[in-house]
């Protein structure tokens, strides 16, 4: 499949209704993907990326019915992660003297996975490609949005911006444009994926997108590598951007635990009507930690001013499915955010200590020392936590 953009602009990428995982299994796409890739057809062609490796062969060949290949003069690799360079090997096997334009982090990263020494041509922020017919590409370094070799390049002339992963969504749809979809669905993928691979770069993000809407330069279209493309009123996603980018919350306390015997989860609970009796207008949110897509988690906790985050003690420690979405929330490098720990415990009773020394190494202000409860924690203790939660609402 493939259809126009706009004027000599095509999609020839490809969409993966069946994708439940990305990036190993780190990143949940519960909606799918899209793995994006662009032709260009002016007096020169060119290719803006290509698509995840399963698909090369199908990718090639679909390509191929688009255009001799041999047609092609140049190739763009804004960003050399698999699901974007991934079909370069089936297609330079067809083509290997076509250049390559990629950054210098681009060119060892794609080394680096094909272990090929393909015709690379270095470009940098404000490099240009003439394609004849009056247009040109022209090319912005995006290191590290979001990694080190991500580039984007915009056409003049038709005015699109091509984002590369910036701007995306994990999101399939047939529709393939923004105003087309359901919005919920669109701006919940949108945020999903912000707060799960930006946050850590936000204020990159918010560096970057204020060095581009300097520049001044018309955009109809915003063409990212992933999900839909933006042609209504594009720069609503950048605006979006610079709200997330900057320490972004809503009124949120999100209570993020596990529980063996249900004594945390009762602690949780009980925690949640301190916090209601003082602030009913606060959104408190409640996750049984193993029962719930740490990505999901992830967004919740972006979304939040507060955590609370529970576990009982086992071993010395709190629970394995705590401790993992404590190493994830470490790599968010979240700002501005508080947070406290809870738990019940039957001998030593650590755990909220070592979630406390977790949060603090993650950067969030930590509230207080938590609260822990002896066994199952009995009509006193669960007071206790009531109280724990009042005082947790007061520092809103
Ligand atoms: Fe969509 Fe960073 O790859």
């Amino acid at each position: 499949m493939s259809f126009k953009i706009k004027n000599n602009v095509y999609w020839v990428g490809k969409t993966d209704w069946e994708l439940r995982k990305f990036h190993g299994n780190e990143y949940s796409t519960h909606r799918g993907s899209t793995y994006n890739s662009y032709l260009i057809r002016e007096e020169k062609n060119v290719l803006i990326d290509t698509v995840w490796m399963p698909f090369s062969k199908e990718f090639v060949k679909n390509l191929s019915k688009e255009i001799d290949l041999e047609k092609i003069d140049y190739v763009i690799a804004n960003h050399a992660e698999i699901d974007h360079s991934g079909s370069l090997p089936e297609l330079m096997e067809r083509i290997p003297e076509t250049p390559i334009y990629c950054t210098a982090n681009g060119v060892k990263s794609l080394k680096g996975h094909y272990h090929k020494d393909w015709n690379f041509k270095v470009v940098k922020t404000g490099d240009t490609l003439d394609l004849g017919n009056g247009k040109q590409l022209i090319f912005v370094e995006m290191r590290m949005l979001h990694w080190p070799d991500s580039m984007a390049c915009y056409l003049t002339g038709d005015n699109i911006l091509f984002s590369n992963d910036a701007f995306g969504q994990h999101y399939a749809s047939e529709y393939m444009y923004n105003d087309l979809v359901n919005q919920d669905e669109l701006f919940t993928e949108c945020m999903k994926y912000y707060a799960n691979i930006l946050t850590p770069f936000s204020a990159l993000v918010d560096k970057k997108i204020k060095e581009v809407l300097a520049l001044n330069i018309p955009i109809d279209i915003i063409a990212t590598s992933h999900g839909v493309i933006w042609r209504d009123n594009p720069t609503q996603i950048v605006e979006k951007y610079l709200t997330w980018a900057n320490d972004y919350q809503e009124n949120q306390i999100t209570i993020l635990y596990d529980t063996m015997w249900d004594g945390t989860k009762r602690m949780a609970e009980a925690i949640t009507k301190g916090i209601r009796e003082i602030d009913k207008k606060v959104n408190v949110k409640l996750y049984h930690i193993a029962k719930t897509d740490k990505n999901d988690l992830i967004t919740e906790i972006f979304k939040s001013r507060i955590i609370l985050v529970g576990s009982p003690t086992i071993g010395g420690g709190i629970l394995s499915g705590v401790a993992e979405i404590l190493e994830m929330i470490k790599g968010m490098r979240f700002k501005n955010k508080k947070a406290a720990s809870f738990g019940c415990y039957g001998w030593s009773g650590e755990s909220i200590k070592v979630i406390k020394e977790h949060l603090e190494k993650s950067g969030f202000s930590v509230i207080n020392d938590g609260i822990r409860a002896l066994w199952n924690p009995d009509d006193e203790s669960l007071e206790k936590c009531v109280e724990f939660g009042k005082e947790i609402a007061k520092t809103i």
